[in-house]
C-alpha cells in the first residue's frame, strides 16, 4: 500500500528525486526532477539547494524554478557526446524557443552552445543576451523582411524555409556585391513519420515547414546562381517529444543525399542540422533515450551515410529544447480553493493554470506533482489540479495522487522547463509569473512577475472613450 511520496515510488519503479550517487551520470531528460532535487531536513522539496516553499515565500507563486545545474548538464552532455560520438566538427544549437528569455540564453551560450531562433524578438533577446550572432540561425515559415534584415545586420545564418525568403533575401541583397554573402541554409521537408502528437510533427511531407523534396532541385539551382547567397547546409526537424531513434537514424540518410546532389549545383554545402526532438520524462511511463544514445544514434548513421554516398564528413549541428530545458525547471503554484462532487471527483486548485502552462489544455499533456511542504506525507488523496482561470479545461493534472493538503501549500508540477513560459499568456489578464534560477542555495530572479501596471502598459484610451462611470 502506497503510503509516502518516497514510498510511492519506490514501488512504482520511478524515480522522482534522484538518488546522491545518480547525480553525476543520469541523463536529466530520463528523470521526472531536476538533478539536485532533494528532501530537505524539515521534509520539504529542495532544488539546488534551495527550499522551495521558502522560495515561494520570498519570490511569491506561481513560481518557475530553474535549477542551473540541470540545464549546464544537459548542455555539456549534448556537446560532450557529440565529440565523443562523431569524429568530425559539430555544433549544439539551443531551440530557444522552449524558453527564450536573456538569463537562459546566456546560460546556454556559456556552456558553448549556439542558438536556434524563430522570430525578431527571439533573435533580439539572443543578441542582447551576448549570443556569439555566427552562433545564431533564424529559423521560420513566414520571415518578416524586417526579421531578415535583423538576422543580416547581425551576421547571423538565415535558415530558409522556402520561395518567399528565397525572394526576400534576394531584394534585400540586391546583385550581391556590396555586401558579404548572406549564410544561408535550406530547410527540407524529409519525409519522416514518427509518433508524436499531431500538432509537434514535421518532418512527414503534409508540414507547412521547409522546401517540398520535389522542388529541391529547383531551389539548389536557383541558390546557385545567387552570388548573394552563401549556402553552407541544409536542415530538417521531423518533430519533438519523439521517443524513437529510428527516425533520427533515417533522417541522416535523406539529409546526406541531398547533401550529394546540392554538391552537384556547386554550392558549397558542409554542414547538416539534424533538429531537435528528443523527448523527456514527464511521467512514470515516459522512457525516453539518454541524451548520449540520441547522439551516438545520429551520429553514427551520420557517419554511416556519409560513407556510403562517398561525401566527406559535414559539420554535424542539432538543436534540442525540450531535452536541454525541460526537466530543469519545476512551477510552484500556492494551493487554494477545494471543490468535492461526492463520487466524482476533488479539485484543487492553485493560483496559475493554463496562462502559465498551456500545455495540457493544447496538447493533453500530462504531468507529475508532489506538495513541497508534505513531502512525507502519505499520499491518501486522488485529486484534479484545476487552474483559476475562468475555463473548465483550464485542469493541470486529471489524477494526481497527493497527500491530504490545504489551501497555502505549494503544489509543484514537474518538467515545465519547456514551452511553458515560451507558450505563457496573460488570458484572464493573470500576470505572467516570476522564474528564478537556484544554484548551490542562491535563487536569483531572471523573470520579474508582471504587475498590474505591465498589463495595461500596451494599453490605449481614446481621448472620446473616456468616460466616467456616473449615468
Ligand atoms: N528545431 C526546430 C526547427 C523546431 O521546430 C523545434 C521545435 C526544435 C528544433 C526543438 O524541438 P525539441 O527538441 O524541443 O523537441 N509547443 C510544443 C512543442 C513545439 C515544438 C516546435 N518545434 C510542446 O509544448 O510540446
Amino acid at each position: 500500500m502506497v503510503s509516502t511520496f518516497s514510498q510511492g515510488l519506490e514501488d512504482s519503479g520511478c524515480q522522482y528525486l534522484p538518488s546522491s550517487d545518480l547525480v553525476s551520470s543520469p541523463s536529466p531528460n530520463q528523470l521526472l526532477m531536476p538533478l539536485t532535487a532533494r528532501l530537505s531536513p524539515a521534509g520539504h522539496l529542495e532544488i539546488g539547494g534551495c527550499d522551495v516553499p521558502a522560495l515561494v515565500q520570498q519570490f511569491g507563486s506561481p513560481l518557475y524554478i530553474l535549477d542551473e545545474e540541470t540545464l549546464r548538464t544537459t548542455c555539456s552532455q549534448y556537446r560532450k557526446s557529440l565529440q565523443q560520438s562523431y569524429p568530425g566538427e559539430s555544433q549544439v544549437l539551443y531551440a530557444s524557443k522552449a524558453w527564450n528569455c536573456l538569463a537562459v540564453c546566456a546560460i546556454v551560450a556559456s556552456e558553448g552552445l549556439g542558438l536556434d531562433v524563430v522570430s525578431g524578438g527571439e533573435l533580439y533577446t539572443a543578441l542582447q543576451a551576448g549570443v556569439s550572432p555566427e552562433k545564431i540561425y533564424l529559423h521560420g515559415n513566414n520571415k518578416a523582411l524586417e526579421e531578415l534584415q535583423l538576422a543580416i545586420e547581425a551576421g547571423s545564418t538565415i535558415v530558409v524555409d522556402n520561395w518567399f525568403d528565397l525572394q526576400n533575401l534576394v531584394s534585400l541583397t540586391g546583385s550581391g556585391h556590396h555586401m558579404d554573402p548572406v549564410r544561408i541554409m535550406i530547410r527540407l521537408t524529409p519525409g519522416i513519420e514518427c509518433h508524436t502528437h499531431e500538432y509537434i510533427r514535421t518532418g512527414h511531407l503534409d508540414s507547412k515547414f521547409g522546401f517540398d523534396p520535389n522542388q529541391l532541385e529547383e531551389v539548389f539551382q536557383f541558390i546557385s546562381e545567387q552570388p548573394g547567397f552563401n549556402c553552407i547546409g541544409l536542415h530538417a526537424h521531423i518533430g519533438s517529444q519523439i521517443f524513437e531513434l529510428q527516425p533520427h537514424n533515417d533522417l541522416a540518410a535523406v539529409l546526406v543525399q541531398w547533401l550529394s546532389k546540392a554538391a552537384h549545383y556547386g554550392l558549397p554545402v558542409q554542414e547538416l542540422n539534424v533538429g531537435g526532438g528528443l523527448g523527456i520524462r514527464y511521467t512514470e511511463a515516459d522512457d525516453p533515450p539518454s541524451i548520449a544514445d540520441w547522439v551516438k544514434v545520429v551520429s553514427q548513421a551520420m557517419v554511416a551515410a556519409c560513407e556510403a554516398h562517398n561525401v566527406p564528413l559535414p559539420r554535424l549541428l542539432c538543436e534540442p529544447g525540450r531535452s536541454l530545458i525541460g526537466t530543469a525547471c519545476v512551477t510552484a503554484y500556492r494551493m487554494g480553493s477545494q471543490k468535492t462532487v461526492p463520487e466524482i471527483r476533488t479539485y484543487v486548485t492553485v493560483d496559475g493554470g493554463m496562462s502559465d502552462n498551456p500545455r495540457p489544455i493544447t496538447y493533453q499533456s500530462l504531468y507529475r506533482s508532489v506538495v513541497a511542504n508534505r513531502m512525507q506525507e502519505p499520499l491518501t488523496e486522488t485529486v484534479t489540479i484545476a487552474g483559476k482561470h475562468c475555463e473548465s479545461g483550464d485542469i493541470l493534472i486529471k489524477e494526481a495522487k497527493l497527500p491530504a493538503t490545504e489551501a497555502g501549500d505549494v503544489l509543484v508540477v514537474m518538467a515545465t522547463g519547456a514551452y511553458n513560459y515560451s507558450m505563457a499568456s496573460n488570458y484572464n489578464r493573470l500576470s505572467r509569473p516570476a522564474a528564478v534560477v537556484v544554484r548551490s542555495g542562491e535563487a536569483n530572479l531572471i523573470l520579474q512577475r508582471e504587475t498590474y501596471q505591465d498589463l495595461i502598459r500596451q494599453d490605449r484610451i481614446p481621448e472620446r472613450l473616456k468616460f466616467k462611470d456616473d449615468l
